[in-house]
């Protein structure tokens, strides 16, 4: 097998959209067997499927779309040119996403988690270089993005804020943009204006991938909260058709939600709950946008309202640094997230995602601190993924995702099997 016993189990769940249970019984195996066979292959309960289960799976996936390709005419080609806006291969808003485009850039991911957990190496990128242009506040995207680029072989180039770049000279979009063409292969730009990554976009043929645009869209945090999502539910034994997903916080401005709600949105018979304080609900053009596939988006003023029931819990940041008249000074203790919230209103298999960072200051009543020891926390689950998916999204754009299997190398350094210190068992997915 070319790639990993976890990736191509995990690759045959989604595509026939079976969870754990219904798949282990489809395939005529014991549940505990499969849960084996899905555990990182360093770890010391994994086992090696059978050669005859794998042929199995194999054949039923196959069928499976080739069934799809008669009945719903599925296009072929590259999915950087079924992503592409305009024949050019960028990444400016979750819209240029099918079901079907995702869920093959999420294989694409899967390839480079041995890569991302640091088992192996990859030099697919070597000689290209990336232009990070951070106009805007950012740790982990910038980083994440940066250390994704370079762990394929690639290096970066970053630029930060207005003050230290051409801009506060007057440069235009335009003129930026174009020039920087001349000297990288790829750019990822943030910035606090809505719809200016896309006017970088026009001024260029080279991969642009928007890292944020204002209150606009954030795509490659919504794609690898989706990945979050599903990885987590392929362990609960959970499907995302027919989900509960409650979105917390400022809904106005927050750009993550935005992106992920019309992400999910290509899902079927979802239920959003979206519970925001007065003044800072989700767009009516984004709740129509979602509004598809038989998906219910109710408005809740309550958490109470909101979380019962839920399997997902998004909580955002108040984004102040983007108010013009609000009222709203941030969260009132009413619309934290915490252990007895949690407690409360949902059960032991809800997940808890947060797009970070967090407000921890005295008095912020973001995301609380108390959950950090519970394993329905999942942002730094949802953090580490953040290096699969932005992999993915430069090996696609730049048509490397062919080479990546073949050109791993076992890793020459030591490190540690968890991260961090407060990392749960399964974090590792063990
Ligand atoms: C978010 C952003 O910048 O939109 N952060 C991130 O990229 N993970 C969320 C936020 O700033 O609140």
């Amino acid at each position: 097998m070319t790639i990993s016993q976890q990736a191509f189990l995990r690759d045959a769940m989604r595509r026939l959209n079976l969870t754990r249970d219904v798949f282990a019984t489809r395939i005529g195996v014991k549940r505990r067997a499969l849960d084996t066979w899905l555990l990182p292959e360093g770890s010391q309960e994994f086992r090696a499927m059978p050669e005859v289960v794998q042929r199995f799976v194999s054949e039923i996936v196959q069928n499976g779309v080739l069934l799809e390709k008669y009945t719903q005419s599925v296009q072929d080609g590259p999915l950087r040119d079924r992503i592409a806006v305009e024949g050019k291969h960028q990444l400016l808003s979750v819209d240029q996403f099918t079901r079907e485009s995702v869920e093959d850039l999420f294989r694409v991911a899967d390839m480079m988690q041995p890569i991302a957990r640091r088992q192996k190496v990859s030099r697919v990128l070597e000689g290209a270089v990336l232009g990070n242009l951070f106009f805007e506040a950012s740790t982990r995207t910038r980083v994440s993005f940066g250390s994704a680029f370079c762990r394929l072989g690639g290096s970066v180039c970053d630029t930060t804020g207005f003050t230290f770049s051409s801009m506060a000279k007057g440069e235009s979009i335009y003129d930026t943009s174009r020039v920087m063409s001349g000297y990288v292969d790829a750019m990822v730009i943030r910035h606090p204006d809505q719809g200016s990554v896309a006017e970088f976009a026009r001024a260029t043929n080279i991969p642009v991938v928007n890292g944020g645009d204002g209150p606009g869209e954030h795509p490659s945090q919504a794609l690898l909260d989706l990945y979050t999502i599903l990885t987590e539910f392929s362990r609960l034994g959970k499907l995302l058709d027919g989900a509960h997903i409650a979105m917390v916080g400022d809904l106005k401005y927050g750009r993550t939600v935005h992106s992920l709600i019309k992400l999910m949105a290509l899902y079927k018979n979802v239920k959003f709950s979206l519970v925001s304080p007065k003044g800072l609900e989700m767009p009516s053009y984004i709740i129509e946008q979602a509004s598809r596939n038989g998906n219910l988006i109710e408005q809740k003023t309550t958490l109470a309202e909101g979380l019962a029931g839920a399997d997902v819990i998004y909580a955002t940041r108040v984004q102040k640094e983007r108010f013009a008249n609000e009222e709203n000074e941030g969260y009132t203790p009413d619309f934290q997230i915490n252990r007895a919230i949690i407690d409360a209103y949902c059960s032991p298999e809800t997940i808890v995602m947060h797009p970070l960072p967090r407000d921890s200051r005295p008095g912020a009543n973001d995301l609380s601190v108390d959950l950090n020891h519970d394993p329905r926390l999942a942002i730094f689950r949802q953090t580490d993924n953040g290096i699969p998916i932005r992999m993915a999204i430069f090996a696609v754009l730049l048509g490397v995702e062919g080479l990546v299997q073949h050109s791993l190398r076992d890793v020459t350094w030591q490190h540690p099997s968890h991260v961090g210190p407060d990392d749960s068992v399964f974090h590792g997915l063990e």
